[in-house]
């Protein structure tokens, strides 16, 4: 991790957006297709249903129209946009296409770490604002479905889109972050990884096992940095990879997965979706306040991982 700097322009969260694919494929519909059943998936994994359909400029313009609305900012006010997405819809565009459609006038590029993206575009979000960005939209989109073989029982359960978005706003002071990690272990990407034009292929049980290390490993750079410890975090939100991943993190950050923003039962992983899907259900529902610290923590293939402390509202103690 780099030297810890004091952050003289920080930013805060100042407006959230999520969006899903009307259609929901259950547990059981799976099953009629492939030998498995609701039972093995929800016991395994923690997913009942998951979303699928749409583009990802699609899903972006839905959650990040939503995160602008709701920042009460007129679109040609942000100063950039970064998409996080391990699915764009052409070789390279997808956020400008995003850019265009939503009516910004910004620079706009696409983010490709996985399922840790999401994070990683949020902290360079922070890094644009430190250097005078006074807006910027955050997106975290992924169509997993496209890159899924459905005949696949080992895969296809897991996998599903959706988007989220979040408005970053600059101001005086520190501002919202405390503490951040950005990490990777290329010496792993044969583990979990998709050749262009092909579908996901997995270890799982590697998967899971080193998920729970980098994971809890991240998080705790972030909470050193923060000067914070899993007493602190009030919210812990994860990716969305598998509900036994998630507890087992919980279980070693010392934190109870009742402070765990969790909504793959619905979603399914989502990639680069997952953290700003959990995180926006998790504000939705009225559950961070202002000065609550929310830790985000995120891993993916690569392998990546990624992860921060927020204190929610900036400088509120
Ligand atoms: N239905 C029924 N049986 C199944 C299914 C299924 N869908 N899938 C596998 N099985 C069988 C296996 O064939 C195996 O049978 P066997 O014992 O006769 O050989 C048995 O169930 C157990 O399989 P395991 O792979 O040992 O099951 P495990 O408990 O490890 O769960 C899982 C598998 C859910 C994939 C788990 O390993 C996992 O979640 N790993 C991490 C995955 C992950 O996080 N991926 C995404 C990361 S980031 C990104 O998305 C880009």
């Amino acid at each position: 991790m780099p030297a810890v700097r004091p952050v003289t322009t920080g930013a805060v969260i100042s407006g959230w957006g999520t969006a899903l694919p009307e259609k929901v494929i259950t547990n059981d519909e799976l099953a009629a297709t492939m030998d498995t059943s609701d039972e093995w998936i929800r016991t395994r994994t923690g997913i009942s249903e998951r979303r699928i359909g749409g583009s990802t400029v699609g899903l972006s313009v839905e959650s990040g129209r939503r995160a602008i609305e709701m920042s009460g900012l007129e679109p040609s006010r942000i100063d950039s946009l970064i998409v996080a997405t391990t699915t764009p819809d052409k070789q390279w565009g997808t956020s400008a296409a995003i850019q265009h459609e939503l009516g910004l006038r910004c620079g706009a590029v696409d983010l490709n770490a996985a399922c840790s993206g999401f994070v990683y575009a949020l902290v360079q979000a922070h890094g644009l604002v430190a250097m005078g960005a006074d807006r910027v939209l955050v997106i975290g989109t992924d169509t997993l479905s496209r890159i899924t073989d459905w005949t696949d029982r080992t895969t296809a359960p897991l996998f599903a889109d959706g988007s989220g978005a979040v408005v970053i706003e600059a101001v005086d002071g520190p501002g919202q972050m405390l503490g951040w990690d950005l990490d990777a272990d290329g010496s792993a990407l044969g583990i979990l990884q998709a050749e262009v034009g092909g579908y996901i292929e997995m270890e799982g049980k590697e998967v899971f096992r080193r998920a729970v290390r980098i994971m809890v490993d991240s998080a705790e750079k972030s909470m050193a940095h923060a000067g914070v410890t899993g007493d602190d975090i009030k919210l812990v939100v994860p990716h969305q990879a598998n509900i036994r991943i998630i507890q087992a993190a919980c279980e070693r950050l010392g934190v109870p997965l009742e402070r765990a923003a969790v909504v793959i039962q619905h979603t399914g992983n989502t990639s680069s979706a997952s953290i700003p899907l959990a995180l926006g259900d998790a504000l939705d529902h009225g559950r961070i306040e202002n000065g609550d610290l929310v830790l985000l923590v995120g891993f993916g293939g690569g392998m990546t991982a990624a992860s921060c402390v927020l204190r929610w509202g900036g400088g509120i103690e």
